[in-house]
């Protein structure tokens, strides 16, 4: 509660004789256009809503610490990961992808998974997903795929046809697919799922020397999921179910944690590894590079306001410190102009100074102006560069690391076009119980598509991936079973 007396006021603090009665002239009416309070009070609440986000609009959101249990040091020189027993406070939102910002927790969809750590270099932001993959693989086919998760132009309707005719033309969605209709696609909490950074990312230490890495937040409360029956029963029942149990478990204290892993691959490896290993499509076998623990992530606070920290929060893959750079990953480059460009106009072009986004670093930019500026502005001091009057001067020893790019021009695709094995491995390492729930979820989710076409398409992919993964798919569809090629 920030209120320290009990005294109603307007908004520009002036104490409020009356809050039930409007002023009118008579008893009856009609009412005063010089009620200045009832004005107000109308004209702010048609303005009480921002846009909500074009993705990921409905999530729930909570405060904690990460503390470093293991000195990572050699591989990067980001400060808040220096030294064991560090603690960098964080915030977390959790999100489901296609819904509306009422919409239902329960539903089979990816979680997002976004941490934003307030280092003392500045905020680092890891905008990652509760799955290892994604759909696609280049920026420039986002925006049709999340037309194809979102409301058809005129029925208003969820629409099966545009999901599956898109991803059965993308088959490098199909590891995702995989991962989406099985018992994960539809986690029991927040609190029991794990989160991942899904893309390949940099991280270079103080000499200069880059890795390439992939964080995995690994649940302490253990992997656990909804069946689906009772995830539809709870989704009209109470359709803020997830939301609800992640704040009483912080309320009563039952604080949740992850181990944040990493892997890491040498930059050289990059060349050589037997796919390309910025194709977020894909995960590095374990085998080839184990996880490393890092640290853990502990959220220990509820908000106090959600649309102040929640829905004010924004979030941005761009958002990087010393140590921790990008990769060539074409969806990650996309996603460096997505965020923050979403923010400018979701939130305002100054959303970083509202307490939620603020760094607890200094900020020493010569932004200046904009609407909503709240802070000081930067005050009487120096507001260009270079300059002669002692103003804010850039870190050299802070510049990217260099690396070497060749090659033409040219919009290309992957080289790489295997979007077969892995779904394949994984479809194999499921128990018999855990296959026959998935395929059931795909049936179920392929019934309503209209056009054999569509699903026949479909059903090809899943038996390259594995025969009797696509047979199987097949008979629950009665359709041809693919013959092999
Ligand atoms: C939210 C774009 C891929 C995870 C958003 C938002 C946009 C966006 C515009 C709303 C931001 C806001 O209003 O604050 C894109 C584009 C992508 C992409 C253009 C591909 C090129 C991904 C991937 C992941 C991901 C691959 C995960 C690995 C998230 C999460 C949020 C989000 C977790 C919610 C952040 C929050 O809680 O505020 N995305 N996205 N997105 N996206 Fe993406």
């Amino acid at each position: 509660m920030s209120q320290s007396n009990n005294k109603l006021t307007t908004s520009w603090g002036a104490p409020v004789g009356d809050n039930q009665n409007s002023m009118t002239a008579g008893s009856r009416g009609p009412t005063l256009l010089q009620d200045v309070h009832l004005l107000e009070k109308l004209a702010h609440f048609n303005r009480e809503r921002v846009p909500e986000r074009v993705v990921h609009a409905k999530g729930a959101g909570a405060h904690g610490y990460f503390e470093v249990t293991q000195d990572l040091s050699q591989y990067t020189k980001a400060a808040f990961l220096a030294e064991v027993g560090k603690r960098t406070p964080m915030f977390i939102r959790f999100s489901t992808v296609a819904g509306e910002l009422g919409s239902s927790d329960t539903v089979r969809d990816p979680r997002g998974f976004a941490v934003k750590f307030y280092t003392e270099e500045g905020n680092y932001d890891l905008v990652g997903n509760n799955t290892p993959v994604f759909f696609i693989r280049d920026a420039i086919k986002f925006p049709d795929f999340i037309h194809t998760q979102k409301r058809h132009p005129q029925t208003h309707l969820k629409n099966p046809n545009a999901v599956w005719d898109f991803w059965s033309l993308s088959p490098e969605s199909l590891h995702q697919v995989t991962i989406l209709m099985s018992d994960r696609g539809i986690p029991a909490t927040l609190r029991h799922m794990h989160g991942f950074g899904s893309h390949t990312f940099k991280w270079v230490n103080a000499e200069g020397k880059a890795v390439w890495v992939k964080y995995h937040f690994k649940t302490e409360q253990g992997v656990r999921n909804l069946d689906v029956n009772l995830a539809a029963q709870i989704a009209g029942e109470n359709p803020d179910y997830h939301t609800e149990d992640l704040f009483n478990a912080i309320d009563k204290g039952d604080f949740p944690a992850w181990r944040l892993h990493v892997q890491i691959m040498p930059v050289e490896d990059a060349d050589t590894y037997r796919f390309d290993p910025f194709d977020v499509t894909k995960v590095w076998s374990q085998k080839d590079y184990p996880l490393i623990e890092v640290g853990r992530m502990v959220l220990d606070r509820n908000p106090e306001n959600y649309f102040a920290e929640v829905e004010q929060a924004t979030f941005s893959p761009g958002s990087f410190v010393p140590g921790i750079e990008a990769s060539p990953d074409k969806m990650l480059q996309g996603r460096l102009f997505a965020y923050a460009d979403a923010h400018r106009y979701r939130v305002g072009a100054n959303h970083n100074q509202l307490p939620i986004n603020r760094p607890i670093a200094e900020v020493n930019n010569n932004q200046r102006d904009g609407a909503m500026n709240s802070g000081s502005n930067g005050g009487s001091s120096v507001y260009y560069e270079p300059n002669s009057f002692g103003g804010a001067t850039e870190s050299p020893q802070h510049k990217s690391a260099p690396y070497n790019v060749s090659g033409q021009a040219d919009s290309v695709p992957y080289d790489h076009d295997d979007h077969y094995t892995q779904a394949g491995d994984l479809y194999r390492l499921l128990s018999e119980e855990e296959r026959a729930r998935l395929i059931r979820n795909i049936v179920g989710a392929m019934t309503p598509v209209e056009f054999d076409e569509i699903k026949i398409r479909q059903i090809g992919h899943f038996y390259k991936a594995d025969a009797e993964f696509g047979q199987r798919i097949a008979e629950g569809l009665g359709l041809p079973v693919p013959q092999a090629e």
